[in-house]
């Protein structure tokens, strides 16, 4: 084992970082959160749980929610103590050894850069809803889904990608009055659906209330669909990374944090209450009984039948299609609208979290081509190298793969990110007991272990072959941080390294 540990403080002096005003209220912290959280898990995915889980995901949105809950909390003692860019990769340095925290560096590869790309699916599909169902066109299969979903290519999906990777470039970046605009058309599109669905909510509909029981080996059940179902809650650690320009970090950031996810949750489960009770959500099964596996070629022949048309679990806009079924047709439009207008953000501030770890690794020379990779635009001031190399994997992968395969591959890197955290934080109240932390996790002893066995659940959870892809890039990752990073490492030679 490589032991290489960067001290904290050399990396709170590399990052040469000035102290930032602290202007920042809790409320402002929960509108950063809910803005980086609320996307394609809740607008799309829904239908991926319900066929995971029937109308058990109800109690998956929970059980994924509140592992994020205690995740955050350890998530953000580390960032208070490290508020500088690279976030569960930099604070693995610090606490974990240089090894451990590549392997998060790399994990956290797969959670922005895979999220944003299953933002861009999500996204696709309301785009290709909105313009079928307003402007009465028909976007054939083959130019709006992937090989895997019955077509060949996600062309919106990739162009989506691409603009947004050009804004980047161009160095955009969200400001607090637009975040606050999305926010509260991502709350008003959620709102009038609970307020259009719930009370049409047919008791009987909850019945099989858990199809496929609560875990299985393949992925389905209420844990499965609660592994796929943590994507939704992907992006609060936006909150926890503004720690340093918060007003009274200590009351603040936990408030920031707990309230946003306590917010979305609260959302989260009326809009599948009224998903489920509405229209009904029970999965679509083969031959045998048994439920298919979302995502699937499969699941592509299944839906494709007129017979599961109007399936919700076959919906790429569910919640278009829930109002559209009940007769809401306008409004089912202004969703699709919503969803159009705010999804690009969440996949603006994935693939910005994704170029800030990149270049944080190359500027601790782990990354080959580390000179090149952290080059800064002479003209905009942005790292344009690893912005565009990023933007064209993430158009890539949105063009060819479905949303919930990706969603569950960017989970297993959050996941794995979240459990290193979990340990960092506590392995740190044993080694440096006395170091100053703006933000105490309350009840570590407690919540540490839970987040650490709450992401494990999880990760088990998710699909074999999911869990298998993980692994496979873990090694590669392994690969390349032995043939360049361990080598080219400033650290080399020094406490443990050779
Ligand atoms: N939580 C974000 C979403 O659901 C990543 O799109």
């Amino acid at each position: 084992m490589n032991w290489r540990i960067k001290p904290l403080d050399e990396i709170l002096a590399t990052a040469e970082k000035k102290s930032l005003h602290r202007s920042l209220s809790a409320f402002q912290l929960m509108m950063m959160g809910v803005g980086a959280i609320i996307g394609t898990g809740i607008f799309v995915l829904t239908a991926e749980a319900a066929q995971k889980a029937g109308p058990g995901m109800m109690v998956s949105f929970v059980i994924a929610g509140f592992v994020c809950a205690v995740a955050a909390l350890c998530y953000a003692e580390l960032a208070s103590m490290v508020p500088v860019s690279g976030s569960a990769y930099t604070y693995s340095y610090a606490v974990l050894g240089e090894l451990v925290a590549w392997v998060v560096g790399w994990a956290l590869i797969l959670e922005y850069a895979v999220a944003a790309s299953a933002v861009s699916v999500g996204w696709s599909n309301y785009f290709v809803g909105l313009v079928e169902r307003s402007l009465g066109l028909d976007i054939p299969d083959a130019l709006s889904k992937g090989p895997f979903a019955g077509g060949i290519m996600n062309v919106p999906a990739a162009v989506i990608a691409l603009l947004v990777t050009t804004l980047l470039v161009l160095g955009t970046r969200e400001s607090a009055r637009i975040n606050a605009v999305l926010v509260l058309i991502k709350v008003a599109a959620l709102t009038v659906f609970v307020i259009l669905a719930i009370p049409v909510v047919n008791g009987d509909n909850f019945e099989p209330f858990s199809p496929n029981g609560f875990w299985d080996a393949s992925g389905l059940g209420i844990a499965g669909a609660a592994a796929s179902i943590f994507f939704a809650y992907v992006g609060f650690d936006a909150v926890s990374t503004a720690a340093e320009e918060t007003k009274n970090p200590q009351r603040n950031v936990p408030l920031g944090l707990i309230g946003s996810l306590a917010i979305c949750t609260v959302f989260y489960l009326l809009v599948a209450t009224g998903v489920v009770g509405s229209v009904g959500a029970q999965p679509v099964v083969d031959p045998t009984g048994q439920a298919i596996a979302p995502g699937s070629p499969a699941m592509a022949e299944a839906c494709a039948l007129p017979a599961n048309a109007d399936q919700l679990v076959c919906s790429g806009e569910p919640l278009a299609q829930v109002l559209d079924q009940l007769g809401w047709k306008t409004m089912s439009q202004l969703i699709g609208l919503a969803a159009f207008l705010a999804l690009p953000s969440v996949i603006l501030m994935m693939l910005f979290g994704q170029t800030r770890i990149f270049f944080v690794m190359a500027r601790d020379r782990l990354l080959p081509f580390s000179d090149s990779l952290s080059k800064v635009h002479p003209r905009y001031g942005t790292p344009y190298v690893v912005t565009i190399i990023t933007g064209l994997a993430v158009t890539v992968f949105s063009a060819f793969f479905p949303v919930g395969v990706l969603a569950d591959i960017s989970n297993s890197g959050t996941l794995f990110a979240f459990l290193a955290v979990s340990i960092g934080v506590m392995v740190l109240r044993v080694r440096d007991p006395g170091r100053h932390r703006p933000f105490h996790t309350p009840a570590i002893w407690l919540v540490g272990p839970l987040a650490l066995l709450g992401c494990g659940f999880l990760f088990f959870s998710l699909p074999p072959a999911t869990q298998l892809t993980f692994v496979y890039w873990t090694l590669a990752g392994l690969v390349v941080y032995l043939l360049y990073g361990f080598r080219n490492s400033p650290l080399a030679g020094r406490n443990g390294g050779v």
